[in-house]
């Protein structure tokens, strides 16, 4: 086993950069360490607890590469973080591993605190530590990429975008948590000049995504025949992007953003949630008919509202498009049908997660 993990070190350092990558088992994570690992060819450590959220059959198509590794540890454990570092000895580290579901923070905020703050606390103080123990020309490339939500801002009214300079005002558990590390990361910058990039994405969706989130809890419940259940009166507004554009965002982000910089990152696609619904039902329609005339749409169900829902968030990535090159690379409506399809195409994977967990509606506190 041991002589089986060097030979993999030693293939990955000649293939290119080792990247550690934080949550690679979750929704996003799994797209990065996928990206990177195929898609760019760099060595990849993937360290992941395996919550409730994680699930390594998302990463099944690259585990077998002899560039990929994965570490099962938790992001707070100080003393595997360390030995990780020195390990593997990363050229960079894509933060990712984080409790991500407002509904769950409104319900049990304390695991919020421990992973989404202590844990980013515990990675930076040992990225800090192995990056110090760097020679020079190694210290000047290393990056700690910081990946964090749009939802730090706040809730937006009708008009307005976030863009990097807007006042962190946090709603939920989950956005404070997430701003409180933010904080974190930019303060290790500035006082200690670890070279910290964060950035500040809108909503995800694509393959993979767990199936408390909105889109596929929607995409199931269709499938299933169960009501599609809308918050409230379903115009609150997200920004979607698809999470394999997100990937990519990080990837550019990565190998040409500049070192204390934050980065918005937009889908340039809002919609109020019942349109979204309402798009999803045509899917279906389409693609798996009822064999009725019946719609889809019937099943649209409204439930009371998530407390302190924000209602807007809406992301300008013009620094990131004008400074870096970055753009989404396809609209929601082709994003939406590839991910139905997915879904449609994958139900052993939607399945195994059923077995465990069952739908309920979270989040009323
Ligand atoms: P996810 O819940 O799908 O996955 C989180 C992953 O982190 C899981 O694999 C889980 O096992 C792992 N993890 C959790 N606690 C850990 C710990 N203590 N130690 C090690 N691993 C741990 O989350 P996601 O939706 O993929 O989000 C990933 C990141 O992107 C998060 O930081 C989130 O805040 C951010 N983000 C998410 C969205 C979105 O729409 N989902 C949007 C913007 C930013
Ligand atoms: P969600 O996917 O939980 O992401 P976030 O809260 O981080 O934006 O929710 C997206 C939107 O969909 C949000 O406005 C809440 C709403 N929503 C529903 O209407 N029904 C649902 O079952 C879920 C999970 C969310």
């Amino acid at each position: 086993m041991a002589i089986a993990l060097d030979q993999r070190l030693h293939l990955s350092q000649s293939i290119g950069m080792k990247i550690l990558i934080t949550g690679g088992a979750g929704f996003i994570g799994s797209a990065v360490v996928r990206h990177f690992s195929r898609g760019c060819g760099f060595g990849v450590i993937n360290l992941d607890k395996l919550t409730y959220a994680g699930n390594l059959s998302s990463v099944e198509p690259v585990s077998n590469l002899p560039n990929y590794i994965f570490e099962h540890h938790d992001i707070c454990d100080e003393a595997a973080v360390d030995r990780i570092f020195r390990a593997h000895a990363p050229d960079a580290v894509i933060h990712l591993a984080a409790e991500s579901h407002v509904d769950r923070s409104i319900d049990g905020p304390a695991p919020f605190l421990e992973t989404n703050v202590k844990g980013t606390f515990t990675l930076l103080e040992c990225a800090r530590s192995y990056w110090c123990g760097l020679p020079d020309s190694a210290r000047d490339k290393f990056r700690f990429l910081h990946v964090s939500t749009d939802e730090v801002y706040g809730a937006l009214g009708a008009e307005g975008q976030f863009t990097e300079n807007s006042q962190y005002r946090p709603n939920s558990p989950y956005a404070a948590s997430k701003a409180a590390a933010d904080h974190f990361a930019r303060a290790w910058y500035h006082t200690y000049g670890l070279p910290v990039i964060v950035t500040n994405c809108s909503n995800n969706y694509g393959p993979f995504q767990f199936p408390e989130k909105m889109i596929p809890t929607m995409i199931l419940a269709g499938l299933e025949g169960r009501q599609l259940p809308v918050y409230g009166d379903g115009k609150n507004i997200r920004d979607w992007l698809h999470v394999e554009d997100h990937a990519a965002a990080l990837y550019c982000i990565l190998t040409k953003g500049v070192p204390g910089e934050v980065y918005n990152i937009g889908g340039e696609a809002e919609r109020q949630n019942i349109e979204v619904v309402e798009s999803i039902c045509e899917v279906l329609d389409s693609l798996i008919p009822n064999g009725s005339s019946a719609s889809y749409r019937d099943l649209i169900h409204f439930v009371s509202d998530r407390p302190g829902h924000d209602y807007r968030y809406s992301v300008s990535c013009d620094k990131l498009k004008n400074e870096l090159g970055w753009t989404p690379s396809r609209s929601f409506e082709e994003g939406l049908i590839q991910t139905i399809s997915w879904y449609l195409e994958n139900r052993d994977w939607w399945r195994s997660i059923q077995k465990r967990y069952d739908g309920r509606r979270q989040g009323l506190g």
